[in-house]
C-alpha cells in the first residue's frame, strides 16, 4: 500500500520530477490538435507540414510546455516543435495550450529516435533543464552526450545550434566538454544567465522554480559548423 501511494504521487529525483498517472491521458492526447501521432511520416517534410520555409526550432523535453508555447506565440515567423517522452507530462501540458497556434506541433517520443522523424531540417535544438542523470553509468542518457549529438547531426540543417540551460553545474560542465569534443563552437557561455540577460526573456517552468530559489542558471549556445552525417545509427 505504501508503495502504491508513493508511485501515485510525485516521484522526486532531486529537483526533477515525474508526474503521477493521469487517468484519461489517451483521450487528452488524442483530442489535442497539436500532437502529431505518427511523426515519422513527416521525415524530411516538416516544412511542407508547416506550409512554409521558416526555420524550425525544437525543444527536447518540453515538460509542461510554457517555453515552447510562449515562443511560438511571440515568434510567428519561426516553426516550433516540442518533444516530450512521457504521456503523463503531456496530458497535463496539452490542455493548457491556447487554440489556433499555426507554428506549433508537439511530438510524443524519446529523443533518442529523433533521426527517424527529422532529416536535415532543424535549425535549433533547445535543451532546457534536461534530466541530469547523475550516475556515471547513465551519462550516455544525457541529451548532451555523444550518443545524442550523433543523432542531432542527422536532423540539423546547415549550421545547427543547441541552446542549453540548466541549474546543474555538473551536467553543464559535462555538456560543455561533450559539445566541444564533438566539434561544436561554444558561444554565450554564462554561469549566471539571469544576471546577463536582456529583458523579455522567456523562461521555463523549472527555470522559474530555480530563479525563485535564487539559484544560478548556466547556459551556452553550441554551434555546429562542420557537419559529419555519415555512419549514423538509426534507432
Ligand atoms: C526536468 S524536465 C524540464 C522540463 C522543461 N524543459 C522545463 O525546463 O521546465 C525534463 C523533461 O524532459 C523530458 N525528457 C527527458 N528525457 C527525454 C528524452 N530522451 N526524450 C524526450 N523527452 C525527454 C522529461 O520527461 C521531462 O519532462
Amino acid at each position: 500500500m505504501h508503495m502504491n501511494w508513493f508511485c501515485d504521487k510525485l516521484f522526486l529525483v532531486g529537483d526533477y520530477m515525474r508526474l503521477r498517472n493521469v487517468k484519461n491521458k489517451e483521450e487528452i492526447l488524442k483530442a489535442c490538435p497539436y500532437l502529431i501521432s505518427d511523426p515519422c511520416q513527416f521525415l524530411g517534410k516538416w516544412h511542407e507540414k508547416f506550409g512554409n520555409s521558416n526555420p524550425i526550432y525544437v525543444e527536447i523535453g518540453m515538460g509542461k510546455g510554457k517555453f515552447i508555447v510562449q515562443n511560438a506565440l511571440r515568434y510567428p515567423e519561426i516553426n516550433f516543435i516540442g518533444i516530450e517522452k512521457f504521456d503523463n507530462v503531456l496530458a497535463r501540458a496539452l490542455p493548457m495550450i491556447p487554440e489556433g497556434i499555426p507554428n506549433l506541433y508537439i511530438i510524443r517520443m524519446d529523443a533518442i529516435k529523433i533521426s527517424s522523424v527529422f532529416s536535415h531540417e532543424i535549425k535549433r535544438i533547445y535543451l532546457n533543464f534536461s534530466d541530469p542523470w547523475p550516475k556515471v553509468r547513465h551519462h550516455l542518457r544525457r541529451l548532451s552526450s555523444k550518443v545524442f549529438l550523433e543523432q542531432y547531426d542527422f536532423v540539423f540543417s546547415e549550421g545547427g545550434e543547441i541552446y542549453m540551460r540548466t541549474d546543474n553545474q555538473e551536467l553543464y560542465i559535462y555538456s560543455l566538454e561533450s559539445f566541444s569534443q564533438y566539434g561544436y563552437q561554444l558561444e554565450q557561455i554564462s554561469f549566471d544567465l539571469h544576471h546577463d540577460i536582456l529583458p523579455n526573456f522567456i523562461t521555463t517552468e523549472y527555470e522559474d522554480k530555480f530563479i525563485h530559489k535564487g539559484l544560478p542558471i548556466y547556459s551556452v549556445v553550441a554551434k555546429r559548423s562542420v557537419k559529419s552525417n555519415e555512419n549514423i545509427l538509426h534507432l
